[in-house]
């Protein structure tokens, strides 16, 4: 950074602006990133696998949280669990691609780590006087599970992933969202250039939907003010938006069952990075999540589950759905962060009422990253 800590400056004292989004430089700043990663990734629950990814004794799935790699391993024992996934010894990645597998071999100079994280065997260890490998197992994360969900937690003394859920768990069974008897159909991920946060404030309104999304989601729910109704609730965004009634659907088929008679879809938000949604219908769950890479560069996880009774058609139906409105969503996204990254504007401007959520969201952030967060 040229010209100091751009957190210490006025605008990161004693809360947010009212009607003002986040410095536009904590948009594009490494050092913004680097603090995030301590402050809010390394202290969040993070959504991290499926269970089902993770059934049999031995299965391990790689992935990463704000591009620090982590594996999640099932042991002999049954125990699921989490690691740092960087061997002790250099520093290499243990564990590449997700497989079935005994024990966690670097693959640089073949130490040895079991499901359970202790190093086993080192190379060539022998010849070392003095080796002690307890002390160089990996690095542990909490692992905790709700519905099909896996998720993992940096800070071992974090409140549990019950607390952490309230909000999200209250809106999921209010608008009995499935969470049992789904198995993965799809998954797409993608990487793009923007920030994570222009993302996801991009996930938590609909303001933009009557303009970018007239020809997607305009057409199947509603897009007025009215018709998205939001809630924001310790660290959950809950909304829900109203389908669009019989007589005002368009011919063709919608993303969900024409006869249902459910009148909105839920979209429960957790922080930091996480959304999911149900249409009506066979049961379905999409699963939102955006991975930060780097300061401006971000990737976009989108999982689809069913359960067995859902035919092809309704999973395709839902699939291309959201591969337009993503597609929309990407265009403007891109494109904010190209505005951002200018340099040219200190801040944007948020409406009161029509940007409520993003002003919660941003909050949230300020409050993380200047060591204001409410819960610690
Ligand atoms: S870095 Fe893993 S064995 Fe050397
Ligand atoms: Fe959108």
């Amino acid at each position: 950074m040229a010209d100091g800590d751009i957190l210490a400056r006025p605008e990161s004292s004693g809360g947010l602006q009212r009607g003002a989004t986040l410095p536009f430089e904590w948009y594009r700043d490494p050092a913004v990133f680097e603090r995030e990663r301590e402050l809010i990734f390394k202290r969040s629950w993070q959504y991290a696998a499926l269970l089902e990814q993770l059934g049999e004794p031995g299965d391990t799935v790689p992935t990463s949280v704000a591009d620090i790699p982590i594996v999640l391993a099932r042991g002999k024992d049954g125990e699921l669990r989490a690691f740092v996934n960087i061997c002790r010894h250099r520093g290499h990645l243990v564990v590449p691609d997700a497989g079935n597998r005994s024990s966690l071999r670097c693959p640089y100079h073949g130490w040895i780590y079991g499901l359970d994280g202790c190093l086993k065997a080192v190379t060539r260890g022998r010849l070392e006087e003095n080796l002690d490998t307890s002390q160089w197992g990996l690095l542990p994360l909490q692992v905790d599970t709700w519905g099909p969900f896996v998720f993992v937690n940096f800070d071992l003394d974090a409140r549990s992933l019950r607390e952490w859920l309230r909000p999200v768990m209250d809106s999921a069974r209010r608008a009995r969202v499935p969470l049992d008897g789904l198995s993965l159909w799809k998954e797409t991920e993608f990487e793009f250039r923007a920030n994570w946060k222009v993302a996801v404030e991009n996930t938590l309104e609909c303001y933009h939907c009557p303009t970018i999304h007239s020809e997607t989601i305009g057409k199947w729910l509603k897009v007025t003010h009215d018709a998205f109704r939001t809630s924001c609730d310790d660290y959950g965004i809950i909304s829900e938006q109203d389908l669009q009634p019989p007589g005002r659907r368009p011919s063709g088929s919608p993303p969900y069952d024409p006869e249902t008679n459910e009148t909105c879809v839920p979209l429960p938000f957790l922080w930091p990075n996480f959304q999911f949604t149900s249409f009506p219908g066979p049961r379905n769950l999409m699963v939102f999540t955006f991975r930060p890479v780097s300061s401006d560069r971000t990737i976009g996880c989108f999982q689809y589950l069913f359960g067995d009774e859902a035919d092809e058609d309704f999973r395709q139906r839902i699939c291309d759905f959201s591969d337009q409105f993503g597609s929309e969503d990407l265009s403007a996204v891109e494109s904010v962060q190209r505005g951002i990254d200018s340099g040219i504007l200190p801040y944007g401007h948020l409406l009161p009422v029509s940007d409520i959520t993003t002003q919660y969201f941003d909050d949230l952030v300020h409050a993380a990253l200047t060591g204001k967060d409410r819960n610690r």
